[in-house]
């Protein structure tokens, strides 16, 4: 980074620390703190450890500005978060085309395990559900498992910026407890939908879920994509500008599973939840959050984290669709101080 980078970086963290955006993010952090609906994951003992008081919220602009409420470096599994950047990876490695054909970009409308694939094509229905993420991880490109991880984890680098490791615990559950993913994982086999590397693919999707990351993560992987796949605070691209579409429309349509079109109706962002109690909301060219909450509605969305994201669509008329307010530049908000009753 240059001098120039390092002192706008430095004039960034000070923002963060003084802007009255701050002062509203942990004013939302207090208004649902104390929220306890819901339950963690309970399927694997590891996720179950999971407290409910931990909460963080973050949100990371543009131009690189950070701003961090609560428990926002605890460390937690990614899950299925991780789908949505797998399947920019696979298109980066075969192109639209060809993905496509292995694995559809409809909703399904089921939950996120459901065993079924298009009656037509035999395809999964999109790379967010269990069986779509399979085919999906199916595509990724290496020599052998390891290298496969390798590729998977420097994609991520290239994201957030730092290191990820895997939680080996929580990675051997899912393998020893996954069967239905097994199930799904050898009917698509079946259908011809992926390669023969079954036990290899299988292992690779429980490692990407079991990648470990916090809400900082979230919210720089979310501002990466709104900043059009170039990480706002490194400047590294983790995507090809090309891909960056693809990947946040499937998230619009399919990234809360069941619940994607209420979320659509009343957030209005490409988002992507995880049972490890993550969520990653992107805002296309203007910022990227990131929350986490353990504890998880019916569909396996984070109860806190789903409020957070409707409050700060309404505060700031951040609604995909908000045309009335699609005129306003939040960053003049953020960087000029103005009263949140100025919005
Ligand atoms: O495949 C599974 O069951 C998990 N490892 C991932 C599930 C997940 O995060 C679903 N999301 N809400």
């Amino acid at each position: 980074m240059s001098n120039f980078g390092d002192l706008q970086s430095l004039a960034s963290s000070i923002t963060a620390v003084t802007s009255p955006f701050r002062n509203y993010l942990t004013d939302l952090y207090e208004k649902y703190r104390k929220l306890n609906d819901g339950a963690v994951a309970d399927y694997i003992p590891e996720l179950a450890l999971a407290k409910p008081e931990w909460f963080g919220i973050c949100v990371v602009t543009k131009d690189g500005q950070v701003f961090e409420v609560g428990d926002c470096d605890k460390l937690f599994t990614i899950q299925s978060i991780s789908k949505a950047f797998v399947f920019g990876l696979a298109l980066e490695d075969h192109g639209r085309e060809y993905v496509n054909s292995k694995v559809s970009v409809e909703p399904t409308g089921e939950a996120f395990n459901a065993i079924v694939l298009d009656e037509a094509t035999n395809r999964p229905y999109n790379p967010m559900v269990n069986a779509g993420a399979i085919a999906t991880a199916d595509l990724i490109e290496g020599e052998n498992g390891t290298e496969r991880l390798k590729r998977l984890l420097e994609m991520f680098k290239r994201y957030t910026g730092r290191e990820h490791d895997i939680n080996v615990p929580v990675f051997l559950s899912e393998k020893a407890t996954g069967f239905r993913n097994r199930a799904m994982a050898y009917l698509m086999r079946n259908f011809g939908m992926i390669s023969d590397k079954i036990d290899e693919t299988l292992d690779l999707y429980f490692q990407q879920c079991s990648i470990l990351v916090n809400a900082k993560d979230l919210a720089m992987l979310a501002a990466t994509l709104a900043n059009g796949g170039v990480n706002p605070v490194t400047g590294e691209r983790a995507i090809d500008e090309r891909y960056v579409q693809d990947v946040i429309s499937v998230m619009l349509t399919c990234g809360m599973y069941d619940a994607s079109g209420e979320w659509c109706y009343r957030v209005g962002m490409p988002a992507k939840s995880g049972v490890g109690g993550g969520i990653t909301a992107v805002v296309p060219g203007k910022l990227g959050i990131g929350t986490f909450s353990p504890l998880l509605d019916a569909k396996g969305n984070s109860v806190r984290g789903i409020k957070v994201c409707q409050d700060l669509s309404q505060d700031f008329g951040l609604h995909l669709f908000n045309v009335a307010k699609s005129e306003r530049d939040l960053q003049q908000w953020i960087a000029g101080g103005n009263g949140i009753n100025d919005w």
